[in-house]
């Protein structure tokens, strides 16, 4: 490994890490704020209650509570690893002037976020700029676009991840926001394949299911520099790792970044079916899932137990 690659910090000791874990657990378990995203039918039928937290450091090592066996689709948080994925495969610079990295400080799915800033698709973390990304996969087929984001998703988690097909056939059958989004980027020279195609593949890497642990160990890679801490793979490049994170910084929790990183003071991604991965750079990474959510699409109780780990874990990167 080059200097930059090499990890510098460390947790706390394991028996602190462990204890803190079951007590962020324990803390925001009875938390009954938020309400389960049922915009995607198959998502409103997950039991609330459900909270698994799970930490894996740069070295591999897991520390977790509750409802860590769990699967949950990966929904947005798959977006900060497809676009690590394709600034692999491009270039950084490349991915940057085609998807833009700028906060919109608008919804997700904004459509009035385009409209403002015609020139860019804005940052990889809100729809728009998610499924430009995502056209920006190599392959010369649909097909093969879905293999390269696939295999490289899983290569994140360290297992082979599979799709939840109920998940992805209710969300391919309402998505017709995303169409929209799609065609109205391609109208200013923004998407690159078939915007609809585009929008499936977008689709089926939203339904990939993962548990908290999956998402902590794929937060630990992006920490190391793009080294999976289990498997040893290296996924992507330290640079590639570093433009995620900093893009993840100001994009991460949609129009509530600002206050999160004020907050919590580290990069983080969420999703609509309740999980939560925080990068802790050089130490791990942090799965969570809870799934009711707040009004910006948060996981109420993942946003608890993160600040509360943050702060006692002495994560917080100011
Ligand atoms: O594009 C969508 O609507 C979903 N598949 C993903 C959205 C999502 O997770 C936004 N997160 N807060």
């Amino acid at each position: 490994l080059g200097p930059a690659e090499i990890s510098t910090g460390h947790l706390p000791s394991a028996e602190m890490v462990t204890s803190l874990v079951q007590e962020a657990h324990e803390r925001y378990r009875t938390v009954t704020d938020g309400k389960v995203a049922d915009y995607i039918p198959a998502l409103a039928a997950v039991p609330a209650d459900l909270f698994g937290l799970c930490v894996v450091s740069v070295g591999g090592h897991v520390f977790s509570a509750g409802d860590i066996t769990r699967e949950f689709s990966i929904q947005s948080i798959s977006k900060p690893f497809v676009f690590a994925l394709v600034c692999q495969a491009l270039g950084g610079g490349q991915a940057r002037q085609k998807v833009g990295v700028n906060n919109t400080g608008l919804p997700f799915n904004s459509v009035m976020a385009i409209e403002l800033n015609q020139d860019r698709t804005m940052n990889p973390m809100v729809n728009a700029g998610a499924i430009a990304t995502t056209s920006l996969a190599p392959g010369d087929t649909a097909d093969a676009q879905w293999r390269f984001i696939h295999e490289g998703l899983s290569s994140f988690a360290g297992r082979e991840l599979t799709m939840d097909q109920e998940v992805y056939e209710s969300e391919a059958a309402t998505n017709q926001r995303n169409q929209g989004i799609a065609r109205l980027l391609q109208s200013y020279g923004r998407m690159y394949s078939d915007p609809l195609q585009a929008t499936d593949v977008y689709t089926k890497q939203c339904s990939l299911n993962i548990t908290v642990k999956d998402l902590a160990v794929m937060g630990a890679t992006l920490a190391d520099g793009g080294v999976n801490p289990i498997t040893r793979e290296r996924v992507v490049d330290a640079d590639r790792c570093k433009r995620v994170l900093a893009v993840l910084a100001t994009a991460g929790l949609y129009e509530q970044s600002g206050d999160w990183l004020y907050e919590v003071g580290l990069p983080g991604k969420s999703g609509v079916s309740g999980g939560l991965v925080t990068i802790s750079p050089g130490k791990g990474g942090l799965g969570t899932f809870a799934p009711p959510l707040d009004a910006a699409g948060n996981s109420v109780r993942g946003q608890l137990a993160t600040k509360f780990l943050s702060e006692r874990l002495g994560l917080n990167l100011f």
